[in-house]
């Protein structure tokens, strides 16, 4: 076991839909159930480890508020926020595993001046820059990162360790997919990460964001909820080893 986390502190581990979290909690076999202000929360033992799962439901404000609920009332030592995401790049595939090394927030911009009702595009100018011209980051917890690069050796497992988006939105336009590419090195995209990092570094608990990749609008590959399955079987082999 790593120094400098409280081994009786939960493990937290968040998936935003049912899908997400249906194989952890067959696994987990929870023991209680609680609900704290509209969110669920599974209270689940792995040995001796106490282990809570918790439902955010989708977006970003919804994960920045389970996330905060969870922190004010379990004190988890970590925070694995982990489910589905699709992919901005066409190396990636559905069933594939990225783990967030920086997530970049991209539901925080300004648009042009134009005129035409495609003024509403994120992608035309400022994307993920606030007013004053810097870029919303999040960066993993890097003892969590080290702990988790070790685990997937040991578990001889192929994962991509890379640079998240995430925001209220689902991009489908590829010229829009390459630009997000290009402009900020991220691999893929989702509605939760953000808003958990938010509260997970305001209050100082370590978090990494997990994701199996669910769709790939570059190569026609349509939404899979069985990623949502792939991330959660992950997570299970991985949670012995952290
Ligand atoms: N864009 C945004 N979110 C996605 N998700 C899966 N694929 C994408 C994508 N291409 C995830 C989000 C959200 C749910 C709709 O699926 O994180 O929880």
């Amino acid at each position: 076991m790593e120094i400098g986390y409280d081994q009786k502190a939960p493990l937290l581990i968040q998936g935003a839909l049912d899908s997400e979290i249906n194989i952890l909690l067959d696994a987990l076999k929870p023991q209680r159930k609680e609900t704290i202000g509209g969110f669920i929360f599974y209270e689940c033992m792995l040995q001796e480890q106490p282990v809570v799962v918790s439902k955010t439901r989708i977006g970003e404000i919804n994960s920045a508020i389970a996330t905060t609920l969870a922190i004010a009332h379990y004190h988890p030592r970590m925070i694995l926020n982990q489910g589905t995401a699709g992919a901005l790049v066409d190396w990636l595939n559905t069933g594939d595993i990225v783990i967030g090394k920086r997530v970049c927030y991209m539901s925080q911009f300004s648009t042009d001046e134009n005129r035409d009702a495609d003024a509403i595009n994120p992608w035309k100018t400022d994307a993920y820059r606030t007013l004053d011209g810097d870029t919303v980051t999040y960066h993993a917890d890097q003892t969590l990162l080290e702990n988790i690069r070790n685990a997937c050796r040991k578990m001889n497992r192929e994962v991509c360790f890379d640079v998240i988006a995430s925001g209220d939105i689902w991009t489908k336009d590829p010229l829009q997919i390459h630009k997000h590419h290009q402009s900020y090195g991220v691999v893929c995209e989702a509605m939760e990460c953000a808003g958990a990092y938010l509260a997970a570094n305001s209050l100082g608990v370590p978090l990494i964001s997990v994701r199996a990749i669910s769709n790939n609008e570059l190569k026609h590959q349509v939404y899979h909820e069985s990623a949502g399955a792939t991330a959660q079987q992950f997570v299970l082999e991985l949670l012995p080893l952290l």
